[in-house]
């Protein structure tokens, strides 16, 4: 059956690095056929037809139509997946409130036309950022939509921190597993390494203790302003990249003895107050994400964790007072 993916933002730089490897069936796999549905602001929309047109000139095999609109219900219209990547970016001198107030005015709608057109068996990722929140604004909209079908990213991060320690410890990443980022998609997030298992060994035995406090976790939770400071852009082949492995992993399973990281609807697991949409170490099975449950979280955990998800609480009380959610 050919699988409906629609793309927000596709006229962006993420956009750009994504639709392509969508299109060559990265995102589902090889047996999948995919129709494109672009979805652009008015003034990107012609944009998004001249990418569109390079999709042509790639004669995928597995690409089965294209559609552009800048009208949410008819972009979501029968959609299996989305990808909600454009967002409205931190001005100068925007604070916190009017940040949330904007993006509301894009995911509450998004959300509200997911409700209503997009197909039963819809799956969200949400990127564009405050990715967290966004997704929870995108969900409130969307009360006929199973809860746990809104997700947001952070496998970037957990990307990252993969090929952080495997280049502390010399390894290739494939000898890394259970990694884990707790919390929201910013700088407050906790990537754990108290589970993370190297060749048999838990990582955190492996390498001194300052160098997970201070390099480790500032690292990979600053790394995006990292990259905007040397590329002169934010991340965005990383981002897509990301996106990526994230579906394939929701639609395809994660493999056995193996976990990632996302951010999914919390059932009230390792304290985090039910229903925030905050990152967690996650198998899916069955195409479901599932909380992976019993890890035993020590202080230094605990503390970052706490920090992390209390920053996501905040953000969720000022989208509720803000009338979003
Ligand atoms: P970009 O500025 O290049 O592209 C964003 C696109 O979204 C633009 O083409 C814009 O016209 C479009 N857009 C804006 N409002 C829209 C709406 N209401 N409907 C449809 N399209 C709309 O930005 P880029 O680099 O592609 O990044 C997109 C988002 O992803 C940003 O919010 C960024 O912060 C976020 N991001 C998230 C990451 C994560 O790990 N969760 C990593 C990197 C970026």
């Amino acid at each position: 059956m050919t699988v409906k993916v629609t793309v927000t933002g596709a006229a962006g730089q993420i956009g750009y690095a994504l639709l392509f490897r969508v299109a060559s069936g990265q995102l589902l796999g090889a047996d999948t056929p995919v129709k494109l549905s672009l979805l652009e602001i008015p003034q990107a929309v012609k944009a998004a037809e001249g990418t569109a047109m390079e999709l042509d000139d790639c004669a995928f095999p597995l690409l089965r139509g294209i559609e552009i609109s800048d009208d949410p219900a008819r972009a979501f219209d029968g959609a299996n997946v989305a990808l909600l990547v454009g967002a409205r970016p931190r001005t100068k001198g925007m604070e916190r409130g009017d940040l949330l107030e904007a993006n509301g005015g894009i995911f509450g709608p998004q959300g509200r036309a997911i409700n209503d057109n997009a197909a039963d068996d819809i799956r969200v990722l949400v990127v564009g950022n405050p990715a967290n929140t966004n997704a929870l604004i995108a969900r409130s909209a969307a009360p006929d939509v199973p809860a746990e079908r809104f997700t947001a990213m952070t496998r970037l991060d957990h990307n990252r921190a993969l090929s952080q320690l495997a280049g502390k410890l010399s390894v290739p990443v494939t000898e890394i597993s259970k990694m884990t980022i707790w919390g929201n998609h910013s700088a407050t997030q906790y990537p754990d390494l108290f589970h993370t298992e190297v060749g048999g060994k838990v990582a955190a035995e492996l390498v001194e203790e300052e160098w997970l406090r201070d390099t480790f976790i500032p690292t990979v939770a600053k790394r995006g302003a990292a990259i905007i400071e040397a590329r002169g852009a934010s991340s965005a082949a990383s981002a897509a990249n990301a996106a990526i492995d994230h579906v394939h992993d929701w639609v395809n399973g994660t493999p056995e003895g193996d976990w990632t990281s996302a951010a999914v609807p919390s059932d009230g697991s390792y304290g985090v107050p039910e229903g925030l949409i905050s990152s967690f170490p996650v198998v899916s099975r069955n195409g479901r994400w599932e909380i992976v449950q019993g890890l035993e979280i020590d202080a230094f955990s605990r503390e970052r964790i706490d920090a992390s998800v209390g920053e996501l609480v905040e953000e969720r009380d000022a989208v509720k007072a803000l009338g979003l959610i």
